[in-house]
């Protein structure tokens, strides 16, 4: 496995193998890998011949300076894991390399709606780093799939919308949230937990099964179940920051005549913001 931290040798090896006709697939990252992102690596292997990961904790999508002075960095250990799996080149940049003219100043990409409800609504320019990132790395590695997690639902629709709006010749595969046994959505953030908090931990995703079942069941007055599982939640030293029930497709309102939803929470468990969401599909007759 090739480890490289420039643009220009990173463009030399993608030259040679789009050369040799090999189909080449990036997974994006931040580091700190768990098996949610080896699943992602997994699928990249699957759907092309080279599998490039990048690894980049992206100072511009970072609203808090303590999250980024605290995400965890363990570079060799992740080498590690991505040699076992197999990859074929792990990107490694600095922060010079990937804005050499400083942050402040950069060109940046920005999906206006999208990005401004739920995490985007509570972190601020959040989502336009997210996206200025993923083009700026789609724009070096120029890859023919790009391979991203359902667990960020909402990143996964910003990309898919940037790609389409941009033009960018690139295919989008989504991967199924990886989870530890007891239902956490694995994140590097869980990290952030203490033991008595990730105990409590699961209770998102129960909640979040919780309430599929219910609709499943029939349940459509969705104001008064969201209520009542943000209760559950809070009275389990959460702070609720969203819980909602939308459309798949865009993450707007739900209606009682829609079929392909998404339930999406993000809650506060002590220090870690904790992510996670269901997909639901309700048949025609229901
Ligand atoms: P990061 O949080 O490192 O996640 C990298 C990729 O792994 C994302 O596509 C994310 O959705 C996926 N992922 C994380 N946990 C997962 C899990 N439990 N199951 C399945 N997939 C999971 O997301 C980012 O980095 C950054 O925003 C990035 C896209 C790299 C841009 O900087």
């Amino acid at each position: 496995m090739l480890t490289v931290s420039n643009i220009p040798e990173l463009r030399k090896v993608l030259g040679q193998w789009r050369a040799e006709g090999e189909r080449i697939a990036l997974v994006p990252t931040m580091g700190n890998l768990h098996r949610g992102h080896l699943q992602l690596v997994e699928t990249a292997k699957a759907e092309a011949s080279r599998v490039v990961v990048s690894i980049f904790v992206n100072p511009m999508q970072f609203d808090r300076e303590n999250d980024l002075k605290g995400y965890p960095r363990t570079l060799e250990e992740d080498r590690q894991k991505l040699e076992g799996m197999g990859a074929d080149l792990v990107f490694v940049p600095s922060s010079s390399e990937v804005y050499p003219l400083g942050m402040e100043t950069a060109t940046q990409v920005d999906v206006p709606g999208l990005s401004r409800i739920l995490c985007g609504a509570s972190r601020a320019g959040h989502f336009r780093g997210v996206t200025t990132i993923v083009t700026k790395l789609f724009n070096m590695v120029q890859p023919d799939v790009a391979v991203f997690g359902k667990k960020d639902y909402q990143q996964l629709l910003l990309i898919r919308r940037l790609v389409a709006d941009l033009n960018i010749p690139v295919e989008v595969v989504a991967v199924a949230t990886v989870r530890e046994s007891d239902g956490l959505a694995m994140s590097s953030r869980n990290s952030y937990l203490s033991t008595d908090e990730r105990r409590r931990a699961p209770l998102l995703y129960l909640v979040l099964k919780g309430l599929k079942i219910a609709i499943k069941g029939g349940a459509r007055e969705y104001s008064k179940i969201l209520e009542e599982s943000k209760k559950d939640l809070i009275s389990h030293g959460y702070t609720p920051d969203y819980l909602r029930i939308l459309r798949q497709g865009d993450l707007s309102d739900a209606g009682s005549q829609d079929k392909a939803l998404v339930i999406l929470a993000a809650a506060w468990l002590g220090k870690a913001r904790l992510i996670d969401n269901v997909l639901l599909h309700l048949k025609d007759d229901r």
